[in-house]
């Protein structure tokens, strides 16, 4: 112990000696920069003002107009956001050569915009990952918790255990509570429940069983991520967040972490310097009232050790105080050891003053907890075209660049620009990726999972 100390002090004095006298004669301080750790403590990243703005539609960030004779998955259900079952690594699994997808559903007897409040999840699968077959819900009715189950995402680990990760929205596993009267009176919660999938090979199909006990594993704490009663005492013009889990595994680290989506705790929300920009343009570009209630965040909890469901909540990932108030299903890819960090938001929901489309956007940073950039300057990665702006949403980026989404609400430019209500997989886009910027560079068949 002491002979190390007197170790360390050797080579502290040497050091600070060899850098004074590299100073002296003005050379390069070869020494000094041996000496720096680097830094990893974590640090909030923003996505500024300043910076969400200059949206342009390219033919790089553009998607194709989605067909108005597109085909329906399941013709009695309406689908929207969709994630496939993926190692922990995020590679697209295989159970007996078949390909899985969870999906938020609801039936098409109920209304369109009702059915964020019978949300539930079902599973499809399939050889060819273009074909869906309807397994089911993807847990039993009694057992899911909240009164619906909003948006998730699923592992499968080397022991065939399939782990869920949800959102329990509302209170209550019966599905027959009344109709929540207030929207903004939605909790949130985020739950996980593990279970095996098996194949059936008589019926050729996969099937679900021996579920564990639905368990909520994060729920905010008023500081670093808003909670129900902070965002009704400010009257939040929009529905907080506390939703959307995403597992994600740092193949750096080999860490295993929730990302979600949240907003920004505290009483009192401010939009600070950091949120809006630098001297010049905070100078030319005053903050319009109201703007502190748009306060969306990414969170990241860690797992802890070989736990699935222990978790520690750690500071956010990303700020848009003053921006946005939803950064909704928020993943991570790594490519070239670069995090790219994606978010969908929609257009309502930007701050005043500010104006962007429906779209994926995205962020990159070679630290999992720090330095995050908004790709293509501002951020956007895809949109859908100007004249059908709202054609597609919920796009997902999966691990080999192609990107899950769904059919909206497309435009019927032959027929007044009547609404042709989506509800359906839409087709699968490929994207690609270099340093800070992005690219669509194809189209696949409607869900097609490669
Ligand atoms: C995105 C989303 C998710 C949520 C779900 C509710 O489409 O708003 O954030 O989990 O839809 O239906």
């Amino acid at each position: 112990m002491k002979k190390q100390l007197l170790k360390a002090i050797k080579y502290t004095v040497i050091g600070g000696m060899l850098a004074s006298i590299l100073f002296a004669f003005n050379l390069p301080q070869v020494a000094e920069a041996k000496t720096t750790t680097v830094n990893e403590e974590p640090k909030v990243s923003y996505w500024t003002r300043q910076q969400a703005q200059n949206f342009k539609l390219s033919s790089k960030n553009t998607s194709p107009e989605i067909d108005k004779y597109f085909p329906l998955a399941v013709n009695n259900l309406w689908i929207w956001d969709t994630w496939p079952l993926t190692t922990e690594e995020g590679k697209i699994a295989k159970v007996n050569g078949y390909k899985v997808i969870f999906a938020l559903t609801a039936p098409r007897s109920i209304g369109w915009n009702d059915r964020h409040f019978e949300a539930a999840i079902r599973y499809f699968y399939s050889k060819d990952g273009v074909s869906w077959k309807m397994g089911g819900l993807a847990y039993k009715n009694e057992d899911a918790l909240g009164q619906m189950q909003w948006a998730g995402s699923s592992i499968i680990t080397k022991d065939n255990k399939v782990h869920l990760y949800y959102t329990a929205t509302g209170r209550s596993g019966a599905k027959n509570d009344p109709r929540p009267e207030n929207y903004y009176n939605l909790e949130q919660r985020i739950v996980e429940t593990s279970f095996d999938i098996k194949e059936d090979k008589k019926k050729k199909s996969l099937k679900l069983s021996n579920w564990s006990k639905h368990k909520v594993i994060l729920q905010p704490d008023g500081k670093y991520y808003q909670t129900k009663e902070q965002s009704l005492a400010l009257n939040a013009p929009i529905v907080y967040s506390f939703r959307d889990p995403s597992f994600f595994k740092d193949p750096k680290t080999g860490k295993k972490y929730i990302i979600f989506e949240g907003n920004t705790g505290g009483d009192n929300p401010v939009v600070q310097k950091q949120n809006i920009g630098n001297w010049e343009y905070r100078k030319n570009n005053p903050v319009p009232e109201g703007a502190e209630k748009y306060n969306g965040n990414i969170g990241i909890a860690e797992l802890k050790g070989k736990s699935y469901t222990d978790l520690k909540l750690l500071p956010p990932l990303l700020d848009a105080t003053g921006v946005n108030q939803q950064l909704e299903r928020p993943h991570i890819v790594v490519k070239n050891s670069k995090y790219y960090l994606f978010t969908i938001s929609h257009a309502f929901t930007y701050a005043p003053r500010l104006q962007g489309p429906d779209g994926l956007y995205g962020f990159v940073s070679s630290s999992l907890q720090k330095n995050y950039k908004p790709l293509n300057k501002n951020g956007l990665v895809i949109a859908n075209p100007k004249d059908n702006d709202v054609q597609t949403y919920s796009w997902l980026v999966m691990d080999n660049l192609t990107v899950l989404s769904f059919i909206n609400e497309v435009k019927d430019h032959e027929n007044n620009d009547n609404t042709i209500l989506g509800g359906t997989f839409a087709p699968t886009l490929n994207i690609s990726l270099d340093k800070d910027t992005s690219k669509i560079t194809g189209v696949l068949p409607y869900g097609a999972i490669r």
